[in-house]
């Protein structure tokens, strides 16, 4: 295993892509603190983790709220002692064009997506500063990271936000050993992209099949992305494998970005 007792803070981990990476983490030996704004459903996460014999706590955290960042990092403490490894995965979408855009559509989205990773990055943190270093923290970043994006240029502006962010954050931490990188997903089936297809249908007068078409043909190996194959790379990313990679943005994207 390569993740044997090593504790991870997850965000966002009560659905998509957050669920399958403490799935996939618990089953490489690490234990989960799953968090999400839908406490809930992170307790499910827990419940799924607890099956695999890994030890996991569930805590309501809202990724803008300062206050509850550091109350759930004082209970990981009391129950784990230390955080090793932090994924920062909360994130939410929306889709409009520019001319259309509210402000509070704008705000949202830089506050969960970008505010979101910055304030656990500066919480957290310093807790791993405070505890030696030699830590992991990877950032859900997106291909929206690398390049522009119709209807959603305020997530890709969130996105950009974040790897910039990851990019800056591994320079400063680096003195640390904390390991700062992102993963840049593509397209993947989770109840974002499932919102995401309607929306788009919507706004271009096309069906929903039709627009998932054109995320395949806009995908070089020709299928939708699954949480797992983020998770993957999440893996290699908390492993010793990734020792030496720091202010990285891996592409997950069957090859899209390329296109
Ligand atoms: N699905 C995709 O195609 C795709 C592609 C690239 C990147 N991503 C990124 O991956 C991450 C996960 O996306 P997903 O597809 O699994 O989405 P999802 O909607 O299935 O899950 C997102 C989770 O984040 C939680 N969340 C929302 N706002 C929050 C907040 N303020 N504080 C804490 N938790 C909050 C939700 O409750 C939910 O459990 C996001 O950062 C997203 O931008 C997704």
């Amino acid at each position: 295993m390569l993740l044997e007792n090593k504790n991870v803070l997850i965000t966002g981990a009560g659905s998509g892509i957050g669920r399958i990476i403490a799935k996939k983490l618990a089953i490489e030996g690490a234990n989960i603190i799953a968090t999400d704004i839908d406490l809930e459903a992170a307790e499910e996460t827990q419940k799924m983790i607890t099956k695999t014999g890994r030890k996991a706590k569930s805590y309501e955290m809202n990724v803008t709220d300062e206050e509850q960042i550091k109350e759930v990092l004082q209970k990981s403490i009391r129950e784990f002692n230390k955080i090793d490894i932090l994924v920062n995965n909360a994130g939410i979408s929306s889709m409009n064009k520019v001319v259309d855009l509210t402000e509070e559509e704008w705000d949202q989205n830089m506050d969960i997506n970008a505010k979101g990773v910055f304030l656990c990055c500066k919480i957290i943190g310093k807790h791993m500063i405070d505890k030696g270093g030699n830590t992991k923290i990877i950032n859900i970043a997106s291909m929206a990271a690398k390049r522009g994006v119709p209807l959603l240029a305020h997530y890709a502006a969130s996105k950009w936000a974040v790897r910039g962010f990851t990019h800056s954050l591994a320079l400063e931490f680096a003195p640390y050993n904390i390991n700062v990188n992102a993963v840049c997903p593509g397209y993947v089936k989770t109840k974002m992209q499932e919102r995401e297809l309607k929306w788009e249908a919507d706004l271009k007068g096309k069906t929903v099949e039709e627009i998932k078409q054109n995320y395949i043909d806009d995908t070089p190996l020709g299928r939708l992305e699954v949480p797992e194959d983020v998770a993957d790379v999440v893996i290699f990313l908390a492993s010793k494998y990734s020792d030496y990679l720091t202010g990285q943005a891996i592409n997950s994207t069957g090859g899209s970005e390329i296109h």
